[in-house]
């Protein structure tokens, strides 16, 4: 028998990444990649001391409740931990830690995708070429909103937040944030801080949400923050699919109040609202922000640094609860 503490790993993960897993611990793979259900999660962890889930299992306060004493952790391949009860875990004596940092960049990557793909049509345009439906050009085809020089706002200038907005600075953009804290001058770099987001709603042209979900920030963009926005602005959100209220948002993309929407995250994803998909002003990716290579591997490493200092008697660098 293996002295090796013994990890559930609840996806498949990199090869390096579950290359080190098998090296340092008694690693529960999931080589066929079963989304478990949350009796196949409880029943798994059966003999595990520790357990490495991505965003798609849940741990609520029943999930929680129901794991054997012997697990001591939830180390995350996730830099969101809206799907672990913070609370139950912190009770019940398991520790969680997520993965920051390591996404930044390939967030704001997809952030930027967004912005581009809703404000030049982007998802109607491959339409029409996909489907050979593109038949002709002339001065009025397809124009878009152009982003350059607009003012930018940012809901949640934490690590993604300020990725984004230094790539947005790229297009001359006028940086605006509302965030809990004001940030200071070296990291602010400019951007003008709205300690109210009624404040900030009427100057954003585009406006970007990278807040996590929690409760305050549920139902943020709501139908009367959308009408503060100006007429024929778009909205991106590349943080989670709760923090918007889909009818509204739906609604005001159907008015044209909001000239376009480009979004990764969803209510209820992947089983989405269906009429983001009836609407030609959306430009939809299926939650990818965190889908290159480098950052899955260093994300599944960044989980396992922390496993490491746990099972180290050390303080995870990452720990959440
Ligand atoms: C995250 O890390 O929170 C991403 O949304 C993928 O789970």
């Amino acid at each position: 028998m293996s002295d090796k503490p013994t990890i559930l790993v609840t996806r498949k993960l990199p090869e390096a990444v579950e290359a080190r897993l098998s090296r340092d611990y008694d690693a529960r793979l999931n080589p066929d990649d079963i989304l478990y259900s949350k009796d196949e999660l409880i029943e798994r962890t059966s003999g595990v001391q520790g357990v490495l889930p991505c965003h798609t299992e849940q741990f609520t306060t029943d999930v929680i409740g129901r794991l054997p004493e012997e697990v001591k952790i939830i180390a995350n391949f996730s830099v969101g931990v809206d799907h672990v009860d913070l609370m139950a875990s912190k009770d019940k004596g398991i520790v969680v830690t997520n993965t920051p940092d390591v996404l930044s960049d390939a967030t704001a990557e997809i952030a930027i995708l967004l912005m581009l793909g809703a404000a030049r049509r982007a998802g109607e345009g491959e339409a029409l070429v996909r489907t050979q439906a593109w038949k002709d050009w002339n001065p009025s085809f397809m124009v878009g909103t152009q982003i350059t020089g607009k003012r930018f706002g940012i809901v949640g200038m934490g690590r993604v937040g300020q990725v984004v907005a230094d790539r947005a600075r790229c297009f001359g953009m006028e940086i605006h944030y509302h965030n809990r804290s004001r940030l200071t001058p070296e990291l602010e770099k400019g951007a003008t801080y709205h300690e109210t987001l009624e404040d900030m709603l009427p100057v954003c042209q585009i406006l970007s949400l990278n807040c996590p979900n929690t409760p305050d920030t549920v139902g943020l963009l709501n139908a009367e923050r959308i009408a503060r926005l100006p007429d024929g602005a778009i909205v991106i959100n590349t943080a989670r699919g709760v923090v918007v209220d889909d009818e509204a948002l739906i609604e005001a993309l159907q008015s044209g109040k909001l000239a376009a929407a480009g979004l990764d995250v969803f209510n209820n994803e992947p089983d989405i609202h269906p009429k983001y998909r009836d609407l030609k002003n959306t430009f939809l990716m299926p939650h990818i922000g965190s889908a290159t290579t480098e950052t899955r591997d260093a994300m599944g490493f960044r989980a396992l640094d922390n496993l490491d200092a746990f099972f180290k008697g050390e303080e995870p660098g990452d720990r959440v609860a």
